[in-house]
């Protein structure tokens, strides 16, 4: 073989290669194969009816995200069909419901989540809860309204990669569409604020109030276990402060806060959203509702369990001009770290407890489940 004809004949096994590769691999992008389409009740689901139990009503739960947007069925329903719908994407490939998944308690089990050309996510896609009580929405707290923040991802370069003002015609011309638009805003017209609207009824659809600690709130925790309810009490006393910071029945806090992950964070949270020093190093204080099945944890999803999350801070937290004043041994913003010496059956009775969180009601109910399944 003469060198001319090596070369053709390598580079064409090179080709047949890369497109043998390329048909198993490449997901068909503008015309996906068979056209999937929603499959939904006749009657619609009921939406928006959830009521939380009297001790959720107590300020800051009192708050409420987009109150001038009450969840309607036939809105919530047509926001179902949206979060599931890949045609959000720019090429198909990717739903909101691809990174935020219901049998996680909506949010990925992956470190980082892959975007609609591939492309990784830089933080860990966060669980969607009670989101009426959150007070701004991101790991940053970049968004304020529900309303506002559904539209970013569709728009996100690396999560759907949509040019925004295009999305109306595009689903206008998909068969489905007027009808449920009809149905839920009493005209077929396709506009942005619709598409935001219906998709935040959904969103805030998703809520959760019957855990097995829900029960135990209304029954005095007679179905706890011994180290369930040791865990209660460490996790509620003053020792290890967790619900300090994750405050309220939604366990959560308005404010983002530094605990102590890094003393150089690599992506400095709120700070990069506002610039100010006193905010790097800060991230929304989750709510930690369902976060046994939310795995892996924090804003960059480095702790694959609920163990490390408990000994990081046990042992873990590191020194930071920010730290938050409730983790530092002078109880002075930025002071040295705190260590609490918890013992092998205190650490696994907080773990015990935070498991007691899980909501199968919410995380099997088929009102929030795929439509295109
Ligand atoms: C490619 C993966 C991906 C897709 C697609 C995606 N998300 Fe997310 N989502 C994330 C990540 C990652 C975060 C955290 C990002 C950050 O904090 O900067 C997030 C955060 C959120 C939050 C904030 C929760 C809170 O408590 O602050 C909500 C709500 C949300 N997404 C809803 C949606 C909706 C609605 C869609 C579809 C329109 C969607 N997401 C599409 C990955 C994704
Ligand atoms: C000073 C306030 C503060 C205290 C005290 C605190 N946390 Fe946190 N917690 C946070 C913040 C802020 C985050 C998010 C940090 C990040 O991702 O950078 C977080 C994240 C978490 C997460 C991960 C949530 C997710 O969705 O990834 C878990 C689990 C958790 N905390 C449990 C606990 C437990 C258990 C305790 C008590 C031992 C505790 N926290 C004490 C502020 C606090």
């Amino acid at each position: 073989m003469g060198s001319k004809s090596a070369i053709l004949f390598f580079t064409a096994i090179g080709l047949c290669f890369v497109i043998a590769c390329s048909k198993d691999e490449i997901i068909p992008f503008d015309k996906p194969e068979k056209e999937l389409r929603p499959d939904l009740p006749e009657t619609p689901f009921t939406y928006g009816t959830d009521t939380f139990p009297s001790y959720f009503n107590a300020p800051p739960l009192t708050f409420m995200n987009s109150i001038q947007n009450p969840i309607t069925s036939n809105g919530a329903t047509l926001g179902r069909v949206l979060f599931y719908d890949k045609k959000l994407s720019v090429n198909n490939t990717i739903s909101c419901g691809s990174c935020h998944l219901q049998s996680r308690g909506f949010s990925d089990p992956r470190r980082f989540s892959s975007g609609f050309e591939g492309g990784q996510t830089t933080r860990n896609s966060m669980a969607i809860v009670n989101t009426r009580f959150s007070y701004r929405f991101f790991w940053d707290q970049r968004a304020t309204y529900l309303e506002e923040q559904v539209l970013m991802p569709i728009q996100n370069h690396i999560e759907m990669g949509t040019n925004l003002p295009d999305l109306p015609a595009k689903l206008q011309a998909v068969d489905y569409y007027p009808d449920l638009f009809e149905e839920a805003f009493g005209t077929p017209e396709i506009t942005v604020d619709k598409i935001s609207i219906a998709l935040s009824m959904f969103v805030h659809s998703l809520t959760t109030y019957r855990s097995r600690y829900d029960e135990g709130k209304q029954n005095g925790f007679v179905g706890y276990s011994t180290i369930e309810m040791d865990g209660k009490t460490l996790f509620m006393s003053g020792t290890i402060n967790c619900n300090h910071c994750h405050t309220t029945e939604n366990f959560y806090d308005s404010q983002a806060l530094n605990n102590g992950l890094d003393s150089i964070y690599a992506d400095n949270g709120r700070g990069v959203i506002t610039g100010d020093s006193a905010d790097m190093g800060q991230f929304k204080v989750p709510s930690l509702r369902n976060i046994e099945v939310t795995a892996p944890y924090m804003h960059d999803g480095r702790f694959a369990t609920l163990e490390e999350v408990v000994e990081h801070y046990n042992s873990g937290i590191k020194q930071h001009p920010n730290l938050d004043d409730r983790l530092t041994t002078t109880g002075m913003t930025g002071g040295p770290p705190k260590h609490y010496f918890l013992t092998a059956y205190q650490k696994a009775s907080v773990v015990a407890f935070l498991k007691t969180f899980t909501d199968q009601t919410m995380l099997h109910d088929v009102r929030f489940s795929d439509p295109f399944k």
